[in-house]
C-alpha cells in the first residue's frame, strides 16, 4: 500500500482546468517534492488530499482511505500546511495551536510535549502568549508548520512550507522533516525552492498543466532529461518545462 495514492484526478474551476488526469503515488516514509510552474495544479492537488476540495473525477487516498468517501478517516492521518495562512488573528499562538488540536479531537495534554518542543526549536517559545496578529510573516509560517506537526500525522502535506522562514528556521525545518521521515512519516511538499527540494526530497514529481510530466529520484530525472550528473534540479526543471 502507498501512503498517498492519486489516480487520474480531474478538477476544474469554472472553465479553468486545474488538474487533467493527475496520477502519483508516494510510499511510506518518502519525502516527495511536487514542483511545477505557477498554476500547474500543486495547491489544487494538496487541497484535494487535505479534503478541502472535491475532485471532479478520479480518486485520492491517504493510507488507503478515500479522501471523499472516507474523509474523516483520511483526514485523521494528515498534517497540512496551507499555501495561504488563514489564522485567527485574535488568538494567541498557544490558543491557536490548542484550537487546531481540539479540531482533531486531541487534548492539550496529548500535544503539549510536542508543542513545547517545536516552539523551542523554531525559536518561538517567547511568542507563546503573543497574538497571531503580532507575529511576523515568517513566524506565522513556523506556527502553521508547528500546527501540522503537533497532531502527530502519518502523512504531512505541505504547500510551500518554508515561505518567509529565515535560514536557521529552514535548516531546523529540513532536519525535523528528515527525522519524521526516518520514523516512517510520509511527506509531500510543494515548493519552488528547487535547491531545498534537491537536497531534501527522496523523489520528485514535475507537474505541468495539471498532469505529472516527469517523476523519479533526482538522479533518474536528470537521466531522463539527458542532463549531466553535475547539473542542478533547476537546470533540469527549466529544460523539461521549456520542452513542453
Ligand atoms: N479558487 C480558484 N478559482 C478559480 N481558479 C482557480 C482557483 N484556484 C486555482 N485556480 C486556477 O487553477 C489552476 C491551478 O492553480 P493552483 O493554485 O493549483 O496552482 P499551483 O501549482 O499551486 O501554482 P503556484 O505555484 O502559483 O502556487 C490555475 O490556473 C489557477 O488560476
Ligand atoms: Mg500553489
Amino acid at each position: 500500500m502507498h501512503a498517498i495514492e492519486v489516480l487520474n484526478l480531474y478538477k476544474s474551476y469554472g472553465d479553468v482546468k486545474a488538474l487533467s488526469g493527475l496520477s502519483l503515488n508516494v510510499r511510506l516514509g518518502e519525502i516527495y517534492g511536487l514542483i511545477g510552474p505557477n498554476g500547474a495544479g500543486k495547491t489544487t492537488t494538496l487541497k484535494i488530499l487535505a479534503g478541502l476540495l472535491r475532485p471532479d473525477k478520479g480518486f485520492a487516498r491517504i493510507y488507503g482511505y478515500d479522501v471523499v468517501r472516507q474523509r474523516v478517516k483520511a483526514l485523521s492521518m494528515i498534517g497540512y500546511v496551507p499555501e495561504n495562512p488563514v489564522v485567527f488573528q485574535n488568538l494567541s499562538v498557544e490558543e491557536f495551536l490548542y484550537f487546531i488540536a481540539a479540531l482533531r479531537g486531541l487534548s492539550k495534554g496529548y500535544i503539549n510535549d510536542r508543542l513545547d518542543y517545536y516552539l523551542e526549536v523554531f525559536g518561538l517559545a517567547s511568542k507563546r502568549d503573543k497574538l497571531m496578529s503580532e507575529l511576523s510573516r515568517g513566524m506565522v509560517q513556523k506556527v502553521l508548520v508547528t500546527a501540522a506537526l503537533i497532531v502527530d500525522p502519518k502523512v504531512l502535506l505541505m504547500d510551500e512550507p518554508m515561505a518567509g522562514m529565515d535560514p536557521e528556521s529552514q535548516h531546523v525545518f529540513k532536519e525535523e522533516v528528515r527525522k519524521l521521515a526516518a520514523r516512517g512519516v510520509t511527506v509531500l511538499i510543494s515548493s519552488h525552492l528547487l535547491d531545498m527540494v534537491e537536497k531534501l526530497c527522496t523523489r520528485v514529481g514535475i507537474i505541468h498543466q495539471g498532469r505529472l510530466v516527469v517523476e523519479g529520484t533526482i538522479t533518474e530525472i536528470k537521466r531522463m532529461a539527458a542532463e549531466e550528473p553535475g547539473s542542478t534540479l533547476e537546470e533540469v526543471f527549466l529544460k523539461i518545462i521549456k520542452s513542453r
